[in-house]
């Protein structure tokens, strides 16, 4: 046959894509992003607009701090979604869409848009179920403990934030008003309140 023992030959690269808000990304995201790439060749962040939430951060500034988060990551690329999940997975002849479950209530949200999306184009979405390190962080409940002041640092990635500090407008602990914040790697800017009024949750 031309094939050594042992030898498998495939032709088909898998893409996946993972799509989300990421109003911020988490260290949650993160990881589930990272495991994606031990099943697919390539991975695409997709941030999104989920018509549900009104977001903290504009989707630039989104796509920038998830760029920054995965940049030690060779095949993941991070993109906006201009519209539908669906046609970025056409466009980019995904195989599939993977997103991490915490528990019920993400299999309740996400079960409906999995199988519209599906019904859509025929993507199959793939589950990946949280790390338990991770299960108890959530982007609303982030910007939620820093709008009042808490700690968040250990919640997401280095950079995210200063930025959804200086988004909810907040002094972050011992720092004077005014004072610089930690500037994310590969020198993106990290967004201030006046760029990004919008304060909802997400
Ligand atoms: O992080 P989220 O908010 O749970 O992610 C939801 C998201 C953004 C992936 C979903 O709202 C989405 O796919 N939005 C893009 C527009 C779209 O395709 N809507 C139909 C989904 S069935």
């Amino acid at each position: 046959m031309g094939h050594e023992v042992g030898v498998y030959y495939r032709e088909r690269v898998t893409l996946a894509v993972c799509p989300g808000s990421f109003d911020p990304i988490t260290l949650g995201h993160l990881d589930v992003v990272r495991r994606a790439t031990l099943l697919f060749d390539e991975v695409v962040v997709g941030v999104a607009r989920n018509a549900s939430k009104s977001a903290l951060l504009d989707v630039g500034s989104r796509v920038a701090l998830a760029r920054a988060a995965c940049a030690d990551l060779p095949s993941v690329r991070v993109v906006e979604v201009p519209g539908l999940l669906v046609d970025l997975c056409r466009e980019l002849g995904a195989v599939a869409v993977v997103k991490g479950l915490r528990g019920g209530a993400d299999y309740d949200a996400e079960q409906p848009m999995a199988l519209m999306n599906r019904h859509l184009s025929g993507v199959e979405s793939v589950f990946l179920t949280a790390d338990p390190r991770y299960a108890h962080i959530a982007s609303s409940m982030v910007k939620d403990v820093a709008r009042h002041g808490g700690q968040v640092e250990d919640l997401v990635p280095p950079g995210v934030a200063d930025a959804v500090r200086r988004a909810l407008g907040v002094v972050p602990t011992g720092a004077q008003p005014g004072s610089p914040t930690t500037p994310l790697p590969g020198g993106v800017t990290p967004p201030g309140p006046a760029d990004h009024p919008n304060q909802g949750a997400s």
